[in-house]
Protein backbone atom coordinates (compact mmCIF):
# COMPACT_ATOMS: atom_id res chain seq x y z
CA UNK A 1 0.00 0.00 0.00
CA UNK A 2 1.10 3.48 -0.69
CA UNK A 3 0.59 4.47 2.85
CA UNK A 4 2.71 2.18 4.31
CA UNK A 5 6.07 3.99 2.95
CA UNK A 6 7.85 5.29 5.57
CA UNK A 7 8.69 9.12 4.94
CA UNK A 8 12.36 9.99 5.49
CA UNK A 9 14.66 12.62 4.75
CA UNK A 10 17.41 12.76 2.23
CA UNK A 11 20.44 14.94 2.04
CA UNK A 12 21.12 16.49 -1.64
CA UNK A 13 24.65 17.02 -2.83
CA UNK A 14 24.42 20.63 -2.41
CA UNK A 15 23.49 20.22 1.63
CA UNK A 16 19.87 20.94 1.07
CA UNK A 17 17.25 18.48 2.07
CA UNK A 18 14.32 16.73 1.06
CA UNK A 19 11.54 14.55 2.20
CA UNK A 20 10.28 11.70 0.43
CA UNK A 21 7.61 10.02 0.57
CA UNK A 22 4.68 8.09 -1.21
CA UNK A 23 2.15 10.77 -2.89
CA UNK A 24 -1.43 10.93 -1.58
CA UNK A 25 -4.59 12.38 -2.69
CA UNK A 26 -4.13 15.68 -1.01
CA UNK A 27 -0.41 16.12 -3.26
CA UNK A 28 -2.66 16.86 -5.91
CA UNK A 29 -2.96 21.02 -5.74
CA UNK A 30 0.77 20.84 -5.15
CA UNK A 31 1.42 19.06 -8.10
CA UNK A 32 -0.50 21.65 -10.40
CA UNK A 33 1.66 24.36 -8.76
CA UNK A 34 5.28 22.28 -9.68
CA UNK A 35 4.22 21.57 -13.00
CA UNK A 36 3.31 25.50 -13.62
CA UNK A 37 6.64 26.65 -12.36
CA UNK A 38 7.87 24.06 -15.09
CA UNK A 39 9.69 25.98 -18.49
CA UNK A 40 8.15 24.97 -21.22
CA UNK A 41 11.18 23.04 -22.43
CA UNK A 42 11.09 20.87 -18.81
CA UNK A 43 7.29 19.88 -19.76
CA UNK A 44 8.71 18.83 -23.27
CA UNK A 45 11.13 16.78 -22.25
CA UNK A 46 8.70 15.36 -19.57
CA UNK A 47 5.64 14.71 -21.88
CA UNK A 48 7.16 14.67 -25.36
CA UNK A 49 5.12 17.54 -26.06
CA UNK A 50 4.35 20.91 -25.39
CA UNK A 51 2.04 20.97 -22.93
CA UNK A 52 0.21 23.78 -21.37
CA UNK A 53 -1.75 22.34 -18.58
CA UNK A 54 -1.84 18.93 -16.55
CA UNK A 55 -4.93 17.19 -17.94
CA UNK A 56 -7.14 16.58 -14.90
CA UNK A 57 -7.34 12.66 -15.77
CA UNK A 58 -4.12 11.79 -15.49
CA UNK A 59 -4.00 14.06 -12.60
CA UNK A 60 -6.28 12.43 -10.87
CA UNK A 61 -4.60 8.71 -11.65
CA UNK A 62 -1.53 10.20 -10.73
CA UNK A 63 -1.87 11.07 -7.16
CA UNK A 64 -4.49 7.38 -6.68
CA UNK A 65 -1.77 4.79 -7.41
CA UNK A 66 -3.15 1.51 -7.82
CA UNK A 67 -1.42 -0.63 -4.85
CA UNK A 68 0.85 -3.31 -5.91
CA UNK A 69 1.05 -1.59 -9.70
CA UNK A 70 1.80 1.44 -9.19
CA UNK A 71 3.45 3.56 -7.21
CA UNK A 72 4.27 7.45 -7.59
CA UNK A 73 7.61 9.08 -4.69
CA UNK A 74 6.98 12.81 -4.56
CA UNK A 75 9.87 15.39 -2.90
CA UNK A 76 8.73 17.80 -0.86
CA UNK A 77 10.28 20.91 1.31
CA UNK A 78 9.24 23.32 3.77
CA UNK A 79 7.43 26.00 2.16
CA UNK A 80 5.71 29.30 2.95
CA UNK A 81 1.92 27.83 2.58
CA UNK A 82 3.03 24.41 3.78
CA UNK A 83 4.83 22.58 1.17
CA UNK A 84 6.14 22.57 -2.05
CA UNK A 85 6.61 19.37 -4.67
CA UNK A 86 10.34 18.93 -5.95
CA UNK A 87 10.45 16.26 -7.45
CA UNK A 88 8.22 13.29 -8.62
CA UNK A 89 8.67 9.66 -9.74
CA UNK A 90 6.60 7.22 -10.51
CA UNK A 91 5.97 3.90 -12.43
CA UNK A 92 2.86 2.15 -14.18
CA UNK A 93 2.24 -0.79 -15.43
CA UNK A 94 4.24 -0.56 -18.88
CA UNK A 95 1.62 0.24 -22.20
CA UNK A 96 2.57 -3.18 -24.33
CA UNK A 97 0.11 -5.10 -21.72
CA UNK A 98 3.32 -6.81 -20.60
CA UNK A 99 2.14 -7.19 -16.67
CA UNK A 100 6.28 -8.19 -15.57
CA UNK A 101 7.16 -4.54 -16.99
CA UNK A 102 6.74 -1.15 -15.57
CA UNK A 103 6.97 2.23 -17.20
CA UNK A 104 8.73 5.40 -15.08
CA UNK A 105 8.76 8.92 -15.32
CA UNK A 106 10.57 11.27 -13.32
CA UNK A 107 10.47 15.11 -12.85
CA UNK A 108 13.08 17.58 -10.68
CA UNK A 109 12.06 21.52 -10.45
CA UNK A 110 14.59 23.36 -12.03
CA UNK A 111 15.86 24.82 -9.18
CA UNK A 112 16.39 21.40 -7.38
CA UNK A 113 18.32 19.62 -10.25
CA UNK A 114 22.11 18.40 -10.31
CA UNK A 115 22.19 17.21 -6.42
CA UNK A 116 21.27 13.56 -6.81
CA UNK A 117 17.57 13.75 -6.51
CA UNK A 118 16.31 12.05 -9.71
CA UNK A 119 18.90 9.66 -9.07
CA UNK A 120 17.68 9.01 -5.56
CA UNK A 121 13.95 8.83 -6.69
CA UNK A 122 14.75 6.59 -10.06
CA UNK A 123 16.71 3.79 -7.28
CA UNK A 124 13.94 4.25 -4.83
CA UNK A 125 11.09 3.31 -7.94
CA UNK A 126 13.39 0.39 -8.84
CA UNK A 127 13.39 -1.23 -5.24
CA UNK A 128 9.35 -0.80 -4.99
CA UNK A 129 8.89 -1.94 -8.25
CA UNK A 130 10.75 -5.51 -7.89
CA UNK A 131 8.93 -5.63 -4.39
CA UNK A 132 5.51 -5.34 -6.79
CA UNK A 133 6.71 -8.64 -8.59
CA UNK A 134 8.00 -6.67 -12.04
CA UNK A 135 10.81 -7.85 -13.73
CA UNK A 136 11.97 -5.05 -16.00
CA UNK A 137 11.50 -1.18 -15.73
CA UNK A 138 11.71 1.10 -18.80
CA UNK A 139 11.57 4.57 -19.95
CA UNK A 140 10.97 6.64 -22.72
CA UNK A 141 13.53 9.51 -23.09
CA UNK A 142 14.43 12.05 -25.37
CA UNK A 143 17.89 11.40 -27.30
CA UNK A 144 18.75 14.88 -26.12
CA UNK A 145 17.79 14.02 -22.58
CA UNK A 146 21.59 13.96 -21.39
CA UNK A 147 20.74 14.67 -17.71
CA UNK A 148 18.18 11.48 -17.79
CA UNK A 149 20.18 9.28 -19.52
CA UNK A 150 23.04 10.16 -17.28
CA UNK A 151 20.79 9.02 -14.09
CA UNK A 152 19.13 5.69 -16.21
CA UNK A 153 23.04 4.72 -17.02
CA UNK A 154 24.23 5.19 -13.43
CA UNK A 155 21.27 2.60 -12.24
CA UNK A 156 22.21 0.17 -14.99
CA UNK A 157 20.07 1.12 -17.35
CA UNK A 158 20.72 -0.09 -21.13
CA UNK A 159 19.36 2.40 -23.87
CA UNK A 160 18.29 1.21 -27.41
CA UNK A 161 16.95 3.07 -29.74
CA UNK A 162 12.93 3.29 -30.89
CA UNK A 163 12.38 2.42 -34.22
CA UNK A 164 10.76 4.74 -36.44
CA UNK A 165 11.82 7.31 -33.86
CA UNK A 166 15.02 8.60 -34.18
CA UNK A 167 14.60 11.43 -31.08
CA UNK A 168 13.49 9.14 -28.55
CA UNK A 169 15.76 6.12 -27.10
CA UNK A 170 14.17 3.65 -24.53
CA UNK A 171 15.99 2.92 -21.70
CA UNK A 172 15.23 -0.45 -19.91
CA UNK A 173 16.81 -2.82 -17.20
CA UNK A 174 15.67 -5.97 -15.32
CA UNK A 175 14.95 -5.92 -12.15
C1 LIG B 1 16.20 14.57 -15.90
C2 LIG B 1 15.99 15.13 -14.48
C3 LIG B 1 14.88 14.37 -13.81
C4 LIG B 1 17.32 14.99 -13.71
O1 LIG B 1 17.13 15.47 -12.38
P1 LIG B 1 18.36 15.77 -11.38
O2 LIG B 1 17.85 15.73 -10.00
O3 LIG B 1 19.08 16.98 -11.82
O4 LIG B 1 19.30 14.49 -11.65
P2 LIG B 1 20.56 14.05 -10.80
O5 LIG B 1 21.13 15.22 -10.09
O6 LIG B 1 20.21 12.85 -10.00
O7 LIG B 1 21.56 13.53 -11.93
C5 LIG B 1 21.76 14.27 -13.11
C6 LIG B 1 23.02 13.75 -13.76
O8 LIG B 1 23.11 14.28 -15.07
C7 LIG B 1 24.40 14.83 -15.24
N1 LIG B 1 24.26 15.90 -16.21
C8 LIG B 1 23.49 17.00 -16.12
N2 LIG B 1 23.62 17.74 -17.25
C9 LIG B 1 24.49 17.09 -18.02
C10 LIG B 1 25.03 17.35 -19.30
N3 LIG B 1 24.68 18.41 -20.01
N4 LIG B 1 25.91 16.45 -19.80
C11 LIG B 1 26.27 15.34 -19.12
N5 LIG B 1 25.77 15.04 -17.90
C12 LIG B 1 24.89 15.91 -17.36
C13 LIG B 1 24.77 15.32 -13.89
O9 LIG B 1 26.16 15.49 -13.77
C14 LIG B 1 24.25 14.21 -13.01
O10 LIG B 1 25.13 13.10 -12.97
P3 LIG B 1 26.12 12.91 -11.71
O11 LIG B 1 25.24 12.75 -10.51
O12 LIG B 1 26.87 11.64 -12.02
O13 LIG B 1 26.97 14.10 -11.65
C15 LIG B 1 15.65 16.65 -14.56
O14 LIG B 1 16.58 17.30 -15.36
C16 LIG B 1 14.24 16.92 -15.10
O15 LIG B 1 13.27 16.93 -14.35
N6 LIG B 1 14.11 17.16 -16.43
C17 LIG B 1 12.81 17.45 -17.04
C18 LIG B 1 11.88 16.25 -17.03
C19 LIG B 1 12.54 15.05 -17.67
O16 LIG B 1 13.31 15.16 -18.60
N7 LIG B 1 12.22 13.85 -17.18
C20 LIG B 1 12.73 12.61 -17.72
C21 LIG B 1 11.70 11.94 -18.57
S1 LIG B 1 11.29 10.38 -17.84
Amino acid sequence: MASRYRSHLISLRDGREVTLRAIVEADATKIVQAFERLSAESRYYRFMRYKKQLDGRALERGVHPRPGREFAFVATVPAAEGTDIVGAGQYVRAGDGNEKTCEFSITVAEDWRGGGLATRLLASLVRRARRDGYETMEGWVLAQNTPMLAVARKLHFKSEPVSGDAAVLRVQRAL
